[in-house]
């Protein structure tokens, strides 16, 4: 029989709980309660795929996770986000940017419409290295290279200076 010990040891870590979220839309038409008493929890090294319909809630139930949901006219209304023990929606902004990017990240749906059309895919990816790793320009640009030749985006150095949009089109044309 395993000891309270070994279980502590043993069970993997719950990285990320949400637990009863709700979201709601005040618009000049009324409210939309949009999530209704979401709860979930993801262990270390887990996936989680959740399902449903267009409309059903989705999406803004990860921007309430990731604290980049629109408000107004967005308002979390009740829950708890637990990242690593710690309840996201009491955090400050600035403890909470802390989190996004080095703990936890969002990919989104549509790459052409979340990137920044004008910046360098590249410098976009450095970014992150430079705010949460505090590297140096340099290094961060080498890195986003490294990153998108490990993905075997070709060519990573010339993708790597190009915009979103000529770099997709240069994805889709070699894929
Ligand atoms: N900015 C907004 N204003 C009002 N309602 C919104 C807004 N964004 C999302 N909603 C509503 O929230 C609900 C959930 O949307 P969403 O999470 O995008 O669904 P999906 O599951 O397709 O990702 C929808 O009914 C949508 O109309
Ligand atoms: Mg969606």
């Amino acid at each position: 029989m395993a000891t309270a010990s070994e279980a502590l040891t043993t069970a993997p870590t719950t990285l990320l709980e949400v637990r009863d979220l709700h979201v709601e839309f005040r618009t000049r038409d009324g409210v939309a309660k949009a999530v209704n008493g979401v709860d979930y929890a993801v262990r270390a090294g887990e996936t989680l795929a959740v399902l449903g319909e267009s409309g059903s809630g989705k999406s803004v139930t990860a921007q309430a996770v990731m604290g980049i949901l629109d408000t107004p006219p967005g308002k979390i209304t009740a829950g708890e986000v637990l990242f690593q023990g710690r309840d996201l929606l009491k955090l400050k902004e600035d403890e909470r940017r802390k989190v996004r990017g080095a703990g936890m990240a969002m990919i989104f749906q549509d790459a052409l419409s979340s990137l920044n059309p004008v910046l360098s895919v590249g410098d976009q990816l450095a970014e992150m290295y430079v705010v949460h790793r505090g590297m140096s320009k340099k290094d961060a640009r080498a890195k986003a290279i490294e990153l998108m030749d490990r993905v075997r985006i070709p060519p990573p150095a010339s993708a790597s200076a190009s915009t979103p949009t000529s770099s997709a089109a240069a994805c889709a044309s070699a894929s």
